[in-house]
């Protein structure tokens, strides 16, 4: 799965004002100071730094993604945004089915599926999340679960258009736990395997498989060696310049 660019995306969650946009300077700085990096990056802010990161990243191809949409298109939905409106802002990605939002939004996976749809509607990549709790994962649970949630959260359009999978186990974020780098790997095999069941062999081949879940400078290196992990979803550590672009050195 060698041919796939990886992608480094970082995810602020509900972290950033004004002047977190010196880390974005800095970042900036970093990745065109030194040699070109390997990886595509981006970054996620909270929605009210969207339209400024995809404005200030574009000159030094950090691109810019939404943590979340609503389903519609538009309507009557007091405080959400919908999928047109991020990439009205210039981002490219926008997440969802992140295990946050599934837990504090009760987001099931037809809710996810239904964003995922509408982000490849305004033209958006998604990058739909999926990971077992550890309670799941102590039941022997893990890869049943994972694939469960791809079979409900991945939508028939992904057929035709770019989506990104992000593995992220629940009990790995912001714990600073991660799972073996065997398990990493088991894992990520079994979700190649599923998106080849689906898709094709050809077209899974394609897919970009992210792991998330305390991804630091530390173990960055280790994990983006292992086959099939094509990428890192990143949260804690995307918030430091410094940090980040150790991890996006990494590839
Ligand atoms: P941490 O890197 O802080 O564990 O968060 C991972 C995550 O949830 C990214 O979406």
């Amino acid at each position: 799965m060698t041919t796939i660019s990886p992608l480094i995306a970082g995810n602020w969650k509900m972290n950033g004002l004004t002047h977190s946009l010196e880390e974005l300077a800095e970042l900036a700085r970093l990745l065109t100071a030194g040699a070109a990096p390997r990886a595509v990056v981006a970054i996620c802010p909270p929605a009210t730094l969207l339209a400024i990161v995809a404005a200030q990243g574009a000159s030094s191809g950090i691109l810019a993604g939404g943590q979340d949409c609503h389903m519609a298109a538009s309507g009557a939905h007091t405080g959400d945004i919908s999928a047109g409106m991020i990439a009205d802002t210039g981002a490219q990605f926008v997440i969802v089915g992140h295990s946050e939002r599934r837990a504090d939004h009760n987001e099931t996976d037809d809710v996810v599926r239904a964003k995922a749809e509408a982000a490849i509607g305004a033209g958006l990549k998604p990058i739909i999340c999926v990971g077992e709790t550890e309670a799941q994962r102590d039941a022997g649970e893990a890869e049943s679960v994972v694939a469960a949630q791809l079979a409900g959260s991945i939508p028939d359009a992904a057929e035709q258009h770019e989506v990104v999978i992000a593995y992220e186990p629940v009990w790995a974020i912001g714990t600073g736990r991660t799972p073996t780098l065997e398990d990493i790997a088991a894992m990520h095999a079994s979700i190649r395997s599923r998106l080849e069941g689906r898709f094709g062999a050809d077209h899974a081949a394609t897919i970009r498989i992210l792991y998330g879940g305390s991804m630091k400078p530390q173990n960055a290196r280790d994990i983006l060696a292992i086959e099939n992990v094509n990428g890192g979803l990143v949260g804690g550590a995307s918030l430091l310049a410094k940090d980040f672009y150790t991890i996006i050195s990494a590839v």
